[in-house]
């Protein structure tokens, strides 16, 4: 979700409200999701390396999270939607981690969006983590599998990307899912994250629509 800085910038404001705008989009594009058909929505909402930036802006962000998994959690209930998070969440406040873990057990029958937050996540982190339990849980190192590191990351439960999109015109993956993103599609858009809308959706499901995806065969 870039472009929350620039956005506020180009209006004389300070970042921390292209964050806040940014914040209102995310459930516009959840509902713009599903209705087109989308069963799995991920948003990198705070990346291990986000804990750089300046403190007040890192404040606003946290902030910003808490308000959204409280202010919105009987909405996204009501929409059926599941709710999960990737990422390191030890490292979060004891609030946001307890927010999260009521919204998760909360939506966890849930049929509709499978949406994930990716809070504090780093697809690096992610590994060594998932390494780090394997070697814990004493696997023999001659049946470790793809499918064994794939069931010990954050997204087990969750299928791979079929597309990634990425706004602001930045065109990098910066630790987003490097793992699961080996056969994903990409798609790079201008559009700075508070702007994007259904438009930019449908743009981004029609160019994936026109790729030709042979992972890996012919
Ligand atoms: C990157 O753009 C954006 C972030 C590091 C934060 C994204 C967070 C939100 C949209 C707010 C809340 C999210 C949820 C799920 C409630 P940038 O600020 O670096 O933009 P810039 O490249 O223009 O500076």
């Amino acid at each position: 979700m870039d472009g929350n800085g620039r956005w506020a910038k180009k209006r004389g404001m300070p970042r921390t409200f292209g964050h806040a705008q940014g914040s209102e989009n995310v459930e516009m594009v959840c509902e713009d999701a599903w209705t087109l058909g989308i069963k799995y929505l991920t948003v990198y909402a705070f990346s291990t390396e986000n804990w750089k930036r300046p403190s007040d802006e890192v404040n606003t962000l946290m902030e910003l999270f808490l308000d959204y998994l409280t202010d919105y959690h009987d909405k996204m209930i009501s929409k059926n939607m599941r709710v999960r998070c990737i990422g390191d969440r030890t490292a979060l406040s004891e609030d946001i981690q307890n927010a999260i873990a009521v919204l998760e057990s909360d939506s966890s029958a849930n049929t509709g969006l499978n949406f994930t937050i990716a809070i504090n996540y780093g697809g690096r982190d992610e590994i060594t983590r998932a390494v780090r339990n394997i070697v814990s849980e004493g696997v023999d190192p001659a049946d470790i599998t793809e499918e064994t590191i794939t069931a010990h990351l954050d997204t087990a439960s969750i299928p791979d990307p079929d597309l990634v999109i990425r706004t602001s015109g930045e065109e990098r993956l910066s630790n987003f899912m490097p793992w699961q993103t080996a056969y994903s599609e990409f798609y790079y858009t201008d559009v700075l994250w508070p702007d994007f809308d259904m438009e930019t959706l449908k743009d981004a499901c029609r160019s994936f629509s026109r790729r030709s995806r042979r992972h890996g065969g012919l």
